[in-house]
């Protein structure tokens, strides 16, 4: 009983009458406290530089990159847009707005970037490690190559 009355004491010291200034300094480091984290969450996405050395096994080749559109189409899209745009119907339910392929922000990566971004994945963009062989990761490597193509020959 003694302790309950103590803690009640207690709440009212914090929250009520002149302590209430601390409630609300609180409140305000909470709030900075989730910016940050906020911010970190949407800083740029960068693939470690040992990614850079991956080999495509799969460069210049026509028919990966048919497969990788295969894959697209059915696994990406959705997300990433039929055009790459990162406007696919799913992308409004998204924090974190997908980057459009046919920029350069996605085309001046190495093929091992963006690798390794598929295999490994950050929050919405899923691990696809599992999901898909290596064979098929390269494959949709090859096809986001295309997107590049089709926006520098507008
Ligand atoms: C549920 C939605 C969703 C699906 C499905 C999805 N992605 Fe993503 N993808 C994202 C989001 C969101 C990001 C941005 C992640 C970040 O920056 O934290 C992203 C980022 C990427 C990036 C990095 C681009 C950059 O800016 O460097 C690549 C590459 C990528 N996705 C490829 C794919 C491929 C290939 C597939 C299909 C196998 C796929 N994604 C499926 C949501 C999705």
């Amino acid at each position: 009983m003694k302790k309950l009355i103590k803690s009640q004491t207690l709440y009212k010291t914090l929250f009520g009458g002149e302590y209430r200034k601390l409630h609300l300094f609180l409140i305000a480091v909470l709030s900075i406290t989730l910016t940050g984290i906020q911010i970190l969450q949407d800083s740029k996405w960068v693939a470690p530089l040992e990614a850079d050395s991956y080999v495509n096994p799969h460069i210049g080749n026509q028919k990966a990159v048919e497969k990788g559109r295969k894959l697209y189409m059915k696994l990406c899209w959705t997300c990433h847009g039929k055009s790459g745009k990162g406007d696919g119907p799913a992308a409004a339910t998204l924090k974190v707005t997908p980057s459009d392929y046919t920029e350069d922000l996605v085309q001046t990566q190495s093929d091992g970037a963006l690798y390794w971004k598929i295999t490994h994945g950050r929050g919405e963009m899923v691990s696809y490690k599992s999901l898909l062989s290596e064979d098929q990761r390269w494959t949709l490597v090859n096809y986001i190559r295309e997107f590049n193509k089709s926006a520098s020959s507008e």
